[in-house]
């Protein structure tokens, strides 16, 4: 459906848990994580059927985030009760990739098309500084097996944090010049686990493809399938690509197609937008009317933009494990 600001919103996501097996800096806290309970958290059927009320609102593409998304039980279940609605055409993953080497094939063949890690840092050490885990041989192995599969494209978000991988930018950019990946490098937003946000440690854009741009030619393209907001650049003779998401320094939000939920089913029109519609009543009605207008409702009042660079941190925001990225 085409929005109050022309735009035309297609794209939903949805956080299925907001558990995570990392602890990445940024993201959450080591303890004393704010959980939301188990009593709240929606069924796969739930998931299912609210998707299902959405495609009538115009929505064709769902991403399941979380949290950790492969660490909820059944999730492959979901994959296909969400493949199996017909007016769905794309169902991608996002995920920190720790579980992926002992799924990948059976979210493949439930209908998964395709998939995003999230990966901070190619180094041992400093992986596990960022996630407070060991684990990125599996990470590594989960983006090869995404590759053997065939899903397409392989997607890697990559979080630059001025003084901790800024130096790994051409690593990264190496990886893409070297196998079919998409690598997004994504400025470093104050939302999540503020204790290690600063504003020294943001670097916008401009300054990680300057970065890149000292060792490779880039040349911008524009055919990487996606929803996203990134503008896409190629080493010369490269395989995949780079991409660069700006919410800082220049927000794309008169590009946004996407409304969110949160695993307890609050839909939301924005990420930055504190506003949030609880959907759980509308689901003990029998019929998908009321769940449908809620839906359309949020549509209606997603906001032009967000008011991120004026600040974040006001009490009762929800934290990003919690909204989904
Ligand atoms: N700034 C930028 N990106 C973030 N993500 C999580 N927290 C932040 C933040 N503060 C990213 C994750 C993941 C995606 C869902 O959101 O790294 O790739
Ligand atoms: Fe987990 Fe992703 Fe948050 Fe890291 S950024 S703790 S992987 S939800």
């Amino acid at each position: 459906m085409i929005d109050n600001y022309g735009r035309n919103i297609n794209y939903f996501r949805i956080s299925v848990t907001d558990r995570c097996n990392l602890r990445c800096r940024y993201c959450m806290p080591e303890e004393g994580i704010d959980k939301i309970g188990h009593e709240d958290i929606l069924r796969l059927e739930d998931f299912a059927r609210i998707v299902k009320a959405a495609t009538q609102a115009g929505i064709r593409k769902v991403r399941l985030t979380g949290g950790e998304p492969l660490v909820r039980k059944n999730i492959v279940q979901l994959v296909n009760y969400i493949a199996e609605i017909p007016m769905i055409d794309d169902i991608a993953v996002t995920t920190n990739g720790i579980l992926f080497p002992v799924m990948a094939k059976q979210l493949k063949a439930a209908g998964l098309n395709r998939i995003n890690f999230s990966l901070d840092s190619l180094n041992e050490d400093k992986f596990r500084y960022i996630t407070r885990h060991d684990g990125l041989g599996k990470v590594k192995t989960a983006i090869f097996k995404a590759l053997e599969l065939g899903l397409n494209p392989v997607k890697i978000n990559t979080v630059i944090i001025r003084g901790f991988n800024d130096d790994e930018i051409i690593d990264f950019v190496r990886l893409t010049h070297d196998y079919p990946l998409h690598i997004r490098f994504i400025e470093f937003m104050p939302i999540g686990d503020l204790l290690f946000w600063d504003k020294g440690r943001l670097m916008d854009v401009k300054a990680i493809k300057d970065i890149a741009e000292q060792h490779f030619a880039l040349k911008a393209v524009s055919n990487i399938q996606g929803n996203g907001p990134a503008i896409y650049y190629k080493t010369e003779g490269g395989k995949g690509s780079i991409g660069f998401i700006s919410p800082m320094s220049n927000h794309f939000c008169a590009q946004c197609n996407r409304i969110r939920m949160t695993a307890d089913g609050m839909l939301r029109g924005c990420l930055y937008d504190k506003k949030e519609t609880d959907l759980k009543p509308a689901l003990s009605n029998p019929d998908d009317q009321e769940l449908l207008r809620l839906i359309l409702q949020t549509i209606k009042a997603k906001p032009a933009r967000h008011l991120m660079n004026d600040g974040w941190g006001e009490e009762n925001q929800r934290k990003m494990y919690q909204i989904g990225g």
